[in-house]
């Protein structure tokens, strides 16, 4: 994919791009290298052999925003030691705040919002060649959305987008601000990417999407569950996961699709309830109450008993009070599940939540989230030890991060174990005995 100027914009000049928040950040980073290598650029270490960099920011809550701001700023040693470095603000930071940005912070030199990646090369030389100082935050909202996955060297599992944006406008989350309104990719260009990284050695795919239960194919072709079995019945890739799944949106057909294709699709989803309490799922405009989203999960552990859950969890929402947070444990000790994210909530701009009264105080936000945190922590132990001693069929990734000797893979339940086994193991489906069972991750034994 070359622009208009030609494949030669970098020079072999090296970039260094630092990423915050969710896993379609990580992926837009590989985007943005995988452009920028097409356009001679070569990826840098580390931010202090840097010809530019480019921050890939998160604002989904304050706190990574205010790093983002304190990681600009301890690079004004290397823009003084190096005038022709450029810092550049991308992501969900760079498109809330656009222009202001380069006001606010003399150290940026330009601003790419969540819909200029594509032209991110043509950015560099109007930044580096023309000394442009300037945003570029434009979203389209309508035209197609049509990409095509790029990744330079896939590892075992890859991500795929299949929207973009997100229509719910849940009362606290900025993310319809940040990202545009909810595209989706055409059908057969997915299968397309799928069958391409498989023949490229890929084993595992997830579908990324802010809620890929809307997932609507632009050409007619079909929705979620359409897509979802065609990934599984046309296609060779070995696994099969998604994210986000809106429970509003999460249906019985996709539950039948999950059960037909459990081959692929395992034993696992990430159903972020947000809250216990039916009185705040309303003002979160969630779409859902407590007693449905209940339904929900007692479905598909009906229909698999083997089901892995995962959620997302706000504590200290406006209005929340000791009982509603008492409702949001209760619900964490009826479902049982895997993994609990839990965040403080976190005012945003141009969010309906902003507006609410009844701010819960800092402090009693900070016991919440604690509370909760040691309440899930004393759960884990008897959720995780059902593991213990079972044979498990696992995808083996590659070398964990702290120990080169051991193996790191993830079960159909997605969850993590590490084990000792010789590195052609990397990208086989493994039966491993569980020899012990901790909360993030199992420790398993190959079979002789
Ligand atoms: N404050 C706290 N947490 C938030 N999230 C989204 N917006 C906010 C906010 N304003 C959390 C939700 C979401 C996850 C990705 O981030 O739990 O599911
Ligand atoms: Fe945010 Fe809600 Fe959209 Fe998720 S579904 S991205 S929480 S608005």
């Amino acid at each position: 994919m070359n622009s208009l100027l030609g494949p030669n914009i970098g020079r072999g000049d090296t970039v260094f791009i630092s990423t915050y928040g969710c896993q379609m950040n990580e992926h837009d980073t590989e985007r943005m290298y995988s452009l920028l290598e097409n356009h001679n650029f070569i990826q840098a270490s580390h931010a202090e052999d840097a010809d530019v960099i480019i921050i890939n920011s998160c604002s989904v809550r304050e706190k990574p925003v205010h790093k983002v701001m304190s990681e600009i700023g301890t690079y004004r040693p290397l823009k003084q030691k190096k005038p022709k470095l450029k810092i550049g603000v991308a992501g969900c930071v760079g498109q809330q705040e656009g222009k202001q940005l380069l006001k606010k912070n003399p150290l940026i030199d330009f601003v790419l919002g969540t819909g200029a990646i594509d032209i991110l090369p043509d950015i560099l030389h109007q930044v580096r060649d023309e000394r442009k100082r300037s945003a570029w935050t434009q979203i389209d909202h309508r035209g197609p959305y049509s990409i095509n996955t790029l990744i330079r060297n896939p590892r075992v599992s890859s991500f795929v987008n299949i929207t973009l944006g997100c229509d719910n406008f849940c009362s606290f989350c900025i993310v319809p601000f940040t990202r545009g309104r909810e595209k989706s990719r055409p059908f057969s260009e997915l299968l397309g990417d799928v069958r391409q990284l498989v023949g490229r050695g890929v084993k595992e795919v997830t579908l990324l999407g802010q809620n890929v239960n809307s997932y609507k194919s632009p050409d007619g072709s079909g929705g979620f569950p359409d897509l979802l079995r065609a990934v599984c019945a046309e296609t060779d890739i070995q696994r099969v996961r998604y994210t986000t799944s809106h429970p509003k949106d999460f249906n019985n057909e996709v539950l039948n699709v999950m059960i037909k294709y459990q081959n692929k699709l395992g034993d696992f989803l990430h159903l972020p309830a947000q809250s216990g309490s039916s009185k705040i799922l309303e003002s979160m405009n969630r779409g859902y109450t407590r007693e449905e989203y209940l339904e929900k999960v007692q479905a598909v552990k009906a229909a698999n008993g083997e089901m892995a859950l995962s959620t997302d969890i706000i504590v200290g929402f406006p209005g929340e009070t000791e009982e509603d947070f008492d409702q949001t444990l209760s619900l964490l000790a009826e479902i049982k599940y895997e993994n609990v994210y839990a965040f403080k909530y976190s005012p945003r701009p141009f969010t309906k939540a902003l507006k609410l009264s009844d701010p819960v105080p800092e402090e009693v936000k900070d016991r919440r989230l604690q509370k909760l945190i040691e309440f899930q922590d004393s759960l884990a132990p008897e959720i995780c030890a059902k593991y213990e001693g079972r044979v498990l069929d696992v995808l083996v990734e590659g070398p964990s991060r702290t120990n080169s000797k051991v193996l790191t893979g993830r079960t159909t339940h997605n969850k993590v174990v590490n084990f000792l086994g010789a590195s052609d193991l990397v990208g086989k489906i493994l039966p491993l005995k569980i020899k012990h069972a901790a909360p993030f991750a199992l420790k398993g034994e190959v079979i002789a």
